[in-house]
């Protein structure tokens, strides 16, 4: 495999999606055996969804944040990690994925844009805390200032991501310009607006680099170049001569 030609003044913009996590064990969303398989979206994953069953949903995440709590990051993660100590400034990561192996790892420059697993925030107060708890076998948590429910930190469907968050992405984009090189991982490029950021690189002369196990058609066909198989085992390669 070729590896990633970054020039000394290249700027890597990384977006990771569930793939990147599935070899620490952690479900992908999408296709067989995939977290959305058992459980209909809009049913624990949209405010609709809570405000029907909130019980529900909180089982949900409860058991999602039981399960992160046995699970590692993986050499794909720390392909990452090592990127990012050669690039410094010159180096952004968003990821998709709420379950922190990213920051477990050991990356810096990380914008969580869909939230985080270990977090939760009340539905009024909205500003999140650290909270592992699982809440199973509990009531639906409130919170101990206002009495309004507290939920999960996660983007559900229909929400906003954080402005700053997209600001800080499209001013990276903006900098880096025809220097920029950006690499998706492991994400099925479905879900906006995560997915239109391989469009935003292209339009300012980037290189645009896919890494997937099993790359959506659609997608890859956007990328100038794709690399097929498991990110724990390509990213080390493809990063190897940035390291
Ligand atoms: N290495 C690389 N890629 C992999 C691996 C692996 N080991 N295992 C699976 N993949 C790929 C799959 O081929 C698929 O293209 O990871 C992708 C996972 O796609 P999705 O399950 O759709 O996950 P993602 O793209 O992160 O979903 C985006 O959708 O439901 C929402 O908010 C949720 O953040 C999530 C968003």
């Amino acid at each position: 495999m070729t590896p990633l030609p970054l020039r000394p003044d290249s700027r890597v913009l990384v977006l990771t999606g569930a793939g990147i996590s599935a070899e620490s064990g952690v479900p992908t969303f999408r296709g067989a055996g995939g977290l959305w398989e058992g459980h209909p979206v809009t049913e624990v994953a949209s405010p609709e969804g809570f405000d029907a069953d909130p019980a529900l949903v909180w089982r949900f995440y409860g058991e999602r944040r039981q399960a992160r709590k046995t699970v590692a990051p993986n050499p794909g993660h720390r392909a990452l990690v090592a990127l990012e100590h050669a690039l410094g400034d010159r180096f952004l990561l968003a990821t998709q994925n709420v379950d922190g192996l990213h920051r477990e790892a050991g990356s810096q420059r990380v914008l969580a844009i869909h939230g985080e697993l270990f977090e939760s925030k009340c539905e009024r107060c909205r500003v999140p805390f650290p909270d592992e708890r699982t809440y199973l076998g509990e009531p639906v948590p409130v919170c101990p200032t206002c009495g309004q429910r507290i939920r999960v930190n996660v983007v559900w469907f229909g929400e906003m991501l954080d402005p700053k968050h997209l600001r800080q992405i499209d001013r990276f984009i903006a900098e880096a310009g025809n220097r920029l090189v950006f690499l998706a991982v492991g994400t099925s490029g479905l879900v906006y607006p995560a997915a239109g950021l391989v469009d935003s690189a292209k339009q300012v002369g980037g290189t645009t680099v896919l890494v997937d196990l099993a790359p959506n058609r659609e997608h890859a066909r956007r990328f100038d170049r794709v690399e097929v198989g498991k990110s724990g085992e390509v990213l080390p390669r493809l990063l190897a001569a940035a390291q």
